[in-house]
């Protein structure tokens, strides 16, 4: 559970985006979140305070002269326990109001009077966020620390097609999960590979190695949660690209040695999780191969470049970090690749103990020795990995 104990106010504006936050209560409950909601009274037009009771399991606040406060406070009591108040949807007349610091209904007077951070995620028609006043007021929450989350762009309620839309639940539990994120990779640039790849042996037909892309995936997710800037080059997988990552797909070991080349110059930190072919087809045909025209097609093979090897190799290389995946003897053969490739870390794992799977088993080995972390969900290695690498690469805050 990543927000686990976290106390969230959720305030809930009047929208038509106010069903999604319905969703939002569930995502952010089921991730541990202590969620209490806060609607203004517009919000209560579109979902009932009833909707948000039962899947918050809490009493609804829509009032600030709420009789429920033994001290009749709602609004200091219920700021004051919060780690973090997240607006979402925030109609254009909330962002408004809260922009030159009313305090006209409960949840505006919380916001006013919060000493906790504040996220909002807007939602309106088009032309009401394009409006030069709503920009104003967007850009002078900016300016107060406010940290906005979207719009996205895409079809509206309204039947309008443009920037205004609220992100999606699942969108705003990720970047809600970024902000509890210790930014241990602050400004960092990070280049990461992922996936298998694919080696052509004619149109249809091809060699490739076994790998979900799950753990390179996580752990682009948690290097743009811990603050960094991510390039991930990503062979074919099933995944959409974690959210705020710039993704570059690519097939092939040459397609991916290519992009990681162009990417890796500007970057700090260099993470190789892809399952590169080892070799590739040297006489790929053109055409489909047919059965029918007499003996067994040769395959000719031909070495592919070893793309970290090469990264670590390079005049000014960023940080080098691999991963081995291995059926036995992890530590020897981990060690010696790390060795071999001159890189300074590399993260093993026995293939029988997560392949494929959302658990892993994974030991770190670098020049202070052998580091076994706990056997844990992709998503928490990956972050455990990602300390490792920031208290590697310097990072005084980060532990591991
Ligand atoms: O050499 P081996 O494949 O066992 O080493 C695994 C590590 O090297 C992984 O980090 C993998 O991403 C990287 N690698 C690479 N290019 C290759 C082969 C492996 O970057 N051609």
């Amino acid at each position: 559970m990543e927000l686990n104990a976290k106390r969230i106010v959720l305030g809930v504006t009047g929208g038509i985006a106010a069903y999604k936050a319905a969703e939002l209560v569930r995502l952010l409950g089921k991730q541990g979140a202590d969620v209490q909601v806060a609607m203004t009274e517009g919000a209560t037009h579109f979902v009932t305070t009833t909707t948000f009771q039962a899947l918050s399991g809490k009493a609804v606040f829509t009032d600030q002269w709420d009789q429920r406060m033994p001290n009749a406070m709602a609004h200091i009591d219920l700021s004051r326990a919060a780690d973090l108040i997240l607006v979402a949807p925030a109609s254009a007349d909330f962002l408004a109001r809260i922009a030159h610091g009313f305090a006209d209904d409960l949840l505006s007077t919380m916001v006013l009077a919060r000493a906790c951070p504040l996220l909002v995620a807007p939602a309106m028609n088009l032309q009401m966020w394009q409006n030069p006043a709503t920009q104003r007021n967007v850009a002078q929450l900016a300016a107060d620390g406010v940290q906005l989350l979207g719009p996205a762009s895409g079809e509206q309620a309204c039947g309008e097609v443009g920037a205004g839309r609220m992100l999606e639940p699942e969108e705003i539990l990720e970047e809600v999960i970024a902000f509890f994120t210790p930014k241990v990779l602050a400004g960092r640039k990070v280049v990461i590979t992922a996936g298998p790849t694919f080696e052509a042996i004619d149109p249809v037909r091809g060699i490739t190695n076994l790998s979900s892309g799950r753990m390179g995936y996580a752990l682009a997710r948690a290097a743009r949660q811990a603050g960094a800037q991510v390039t991930l080059v990503s062979g074919p997988v099933a995944f959409a690209a974690p959210q705020g990552v710039d993704r570059i797909n690519v097939r092939s070991a040459l397609e991916m040695h290519a992009a990681v080349m162009g990417a890796v110059g500007a970057a700090d930190i260099f993470i190789g999780v892809a399952a590169v072919a080892d070799y590739r087809v040297a006489n790929a045909a053109e055409h489909k191969l047919k059965k029918d025209t007499g003996g067994i097609p040769p395959i000719e093979l031909v070495e592919n470049p070893d793309i970290l090897a090469e990264v670590a190799a390079l005049p000014a290389a960023p940080f080098c970090v691999g991963f081995a995946a291995e059926s036995r003897n992890l530590e020897d053969y981990a060690q010696a690749k790390r060795k071999k490739k001159n890189i300074p870390l590399i993260a093993g794992n026995l293939i029988q103990d997560g392949f494929g799977g959302d658990d892993n088993r994974l030991v770190l080995f670098d020049d202070a020795g052998v580091h076994p972390l706990t056997p844990a969900p992709k998503s928490v290695l990956a972050r455990q990995l990602v300390e490792h690498i920031a208290h590697m690469t310097g990072n005084t805050d980060a532990h591991d």
